[in-house]
């Protein structure tokens, strides 16, 4: 069985001073059903925020910007069926 994508937003301090809240709503405004979004705790990259982990393919945004959102997802989606 395949596991369901991912993707976590940091939401720690950090991330959210560099607009990381932003991201987040980012992703819930698209929705895609296929994948999970996540608000999470810091990922250990503070600094290079907003980060953004996709799992378990385990694929790392860092800077990300509203605009990336789309592109994000699209490849997420693209991994899934390719695996
Ligand atoms: S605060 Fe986001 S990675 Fe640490």
């Amino acid at each position: 069985m395949e596991e369901k994508t991912c993707i976590l937003i940091c939401q720690n301090r950090t991330c959210k001073k560099q607009g990381a809240a932003d991201i987040l709503t980012a992703f819930r405004t698209l929705n895609i059903s296929e994948i999970n979004y996540e608000g999470c705790g810091c990922l250990g990259n503070c600094g290079n925020g907003p980060m953004v982990l996709v799992l378990p393919a385990r694929i790392w945004y860092y800077h990300v910007r509203p605009q990336d959102v789309s592109k994000i997802i699209t490849a997420s989606t693209e991994k899934c069926e390719s695996t």
